[in-house]
């Protein structure tokens, strides 16, 4: 049976903590079991939170072990290494498949039947792990694919051009990394095409003008990386609202990665593309139309994926 109020964050890091944090307040969940091979790092971080509660709403917060995920509803996979200054997130695919490979068939044992949801870097090939590792059916295992990259596009977007994140309508798709790419041709201020919305503020030079937003989305990790060490509050807020979208079966369209199947010709591999997400996971891959250009980066970005997909033993 699965308690669509339990939710499992399996890794107590930086991502692990923050996201334990933003899902406590969220109000979502009445209990949270926190999963880490150090022990005392899950029992400190659930103490912290749960002196917390009288400001929350009443949920239970516990340091735990893999047979407490057996019911839950959602569980989330931030486990593994993170980047080092200058390293990209393709260079952790060792250390933390191998991670991954202890980990998830713990999970595949307690025949858990809610959601998984990995954030793990690097996220796309890590979904496939698990997905391939878990025996899950595809629909139930998510990365948080370009959630996040979305939402520093929307955030750069809002900034310029003065006007809220939430009314710009634009998406990062792909790899969450490197080859990722934006998708210029459908992005929107409120159904108001983005270069007309930029005229209207007074910017031309469109051209120009994206591709430098573009670039400082793309690098924004490395950035963050090299003046504070970790990035752990976006991430865990995008998090909190892929969990929203699941837990109230809201069918919001979010960019998570998940198993692709015929999508501009690609199959088999994981990546971010806008996604129904509801209470079954992933409910459908959405095509918001790509221009020749757009379609080009998006198999160059499977393409570098696939690449690291076929060293892998799963
Ligand atoms: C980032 C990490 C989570 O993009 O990959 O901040």
């Amino acid at each position: 049976m699965v308690n669509v109020r339990k939710c499992a964050i399996i890794g107590c890091g930086f991502v692990g903590a923050a996201s334990a944090f933003s899902l406590m307040q969220s109000g979502l969940f009445s209990e949270l079991v926190l999963i880490d091979a150090n022990r005392d790092k899950a029992e400190g971080e659930a103490m912290d939170l749960s002196h917390g509660a009288p400001f929350a709403r009443p949920i239970e917060i516990s340091a735990g072990a893999y047979d407490d995920i057996a019911d839950c509803g959602l569980i989330v996979v931030t486990a593994g290494a993170n980047q080092k200054p200058g390293e990209t997130r393709l260079d952790l695919v060792n250390k933390n498949v191998g991670i991954f490979k202890q980990i998830i068939p713990e999970i595949k044992k307690r025949q858990c039947e809610g959601i998984l949801l990995v954030v793990s870097n690097p996220v796309d090939i890590l979904t496939y792990t698990a997905l391939k590792l878990s025996g899950f059916p595809p629909s139930r295992v998510i990365g948080s694919g370009t959630v996040l990259d979305t939402a520093r596009l929307k955030y750069l977007l809002g900034q310029r051009l003065g006007v809220d994140s939430r009314s710009v309508h634009a998406y990062i798709i792909g790899e969450h990394g490197d080859s990722e790419l934006a998708v210029w041709s459908s992005a929107n201020v409120s159904g108001v095409e983005l270069y007309r919305f930029c005229e209207l503020c007074g910017h031309f030079e469109h051209e120009q003008n994206m591709q430098k937003l573009y670039e400082d989305v793309r690098d924004s990790a490395y950035e963050i990386i090299q003046k504070k060490g970790a990035t752990y509050y976006g991430i865990a807020m995008a998090v909190r609202r892929i969990a929203e979208c699941i837990m109230r079966d809201e069918r919001s369209i979010l960019p998570v990665s998940s198993l692709i199947e015929g999508y501009y010709g690609l199959n088999g591999i994981c990546m971010g593309i806008p996604t129904i997400v509801g209470s079954e996971g992933v409910e459908k891959v959405v095509d918001v139309g790509l221009s020749g250009d757009e379609q080009l980066k998006l198999l160059k970005s499977a393409e570098s994926l696939k690449k690291v997909l076929d060293t892998l033993d799963l």
